[in-house]
């Protein structure tokens, strides 16, 4: 692949989307090697996912202007669908996905970022949705996750003016969990990559669907959706293998992902 690197490290993935010319930007091309590379993703070993950009000064600038700047209407809704359609893949990837932010996240950078589960960024990061100054929407989600994801108010602050804001900020505002010098970045994907990929898998994935379906629907309905869940568990390998070594006060646990 040209813009999108993909490593197995252990039980961990790590996807890097590289195209340093353009910050990273998201073209048609970069899309589709992202969408290739999460079906390339072995879910029988790899337990969680990290996204990152590579260098030291963006994760993804954004959509690609330079291509998006001749589209016609029904071009640029076929864009954002192509984007939204991946990013929902990725949203919905059975295993957790941690989005490691080295940097610019505008536009598509700050919508792809909020299709992952979690957020961390470095000391440098920026985010923000600048669209609308350059006479678009925002188009891969952003009007929808970014609104969900901080509340309406602040959300419409952001879009309707256009406001970047910082690392510090998005801190402030719950939009990432944790903000780290730079260097610090990786060792901290891992290791928070490493600490979901020590649990078992099942458990995992059935509790990234109970809160992102649940979220999705009422209360009553998302209680249901929890029990079915919960009750999936059960006769596991690993839900045997998870007990009983509380009930025996064994530490070491082997998780087989069955
Ligand atoms: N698309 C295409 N090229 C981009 C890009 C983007 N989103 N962002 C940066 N680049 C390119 C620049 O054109 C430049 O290329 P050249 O060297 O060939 O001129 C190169 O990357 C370096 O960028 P700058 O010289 O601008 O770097 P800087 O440090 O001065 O500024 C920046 C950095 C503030 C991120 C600035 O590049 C910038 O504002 N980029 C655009 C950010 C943006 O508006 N993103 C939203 C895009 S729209 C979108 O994403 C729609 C959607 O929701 C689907």
């Amino acid at each position: 692949m040209e813009f999108v690197t993909y490593e197995a490290e252990g039980q961990i993935g790590l996807i890097t989307i590289c195209r340093p010319k353009a910050l990273n930007a998201l073209n048609s091309a970069v899309l589709g090697e992202l969408d290739e590379v999460l079906d390339a993703v072995d879910l029988e070993e790899i337990r969680a996912l990290i996204l990152t950009g590579s260098g030291e000064k963006s994760f993804v600038a954004g959509a690609d202007i330079a291509e998006m700047s001749s589209l016609t209407k029904a071009e640029g809704e076929a864009f954002g669908k192509k984007g939204n359609d991946v990013f929902r893949k990725l949203e919905k990837f059975p295993i957790p996905v941690i989005a490691a932010v080295n940097g610019f996240a505008l536009g598509g950078g700050c919508e792809i970022a909020m299709s992952c589960d979690i957020r961390i960024c470095s000391e440098n990061a920026m985010f923000g949705q600048p669209e609308v100054g350059l006479g678009i929407t925002p188009g891969f989600g952003g009007t929808q996750r970014l609104a969900r994801l901080i509340g309406a108010g602040m959300a419409k602050e952001m879009i309707y003016a256009a406001r970047n804001i910082s690392a510090e900020e998005a801190y402030r505002i719950g939009l990432v969990n944790k903000v780290y010098p730079q260097e610090e970045l990786m060792p901290a994907a891992r290791k928070l990559a490493t600490s979901i990929a020590r649990n078992a898998p099942i458990a995992v994935r059935n509790s990234k669907k109970a809160i992102d379906e649940g979220l999705q629907t009422d209360i009553d309905q998302a209680i249901v959706i929890e029990e079915k869940l919960f009750g999936d568990c059960f006769e596991t390998a690993d839900q045997k293998e998870g007990m009983s070594a509380f009930l025996e006060r064994r530490k070491e646990k082997n998780f087989i992902n069955k």
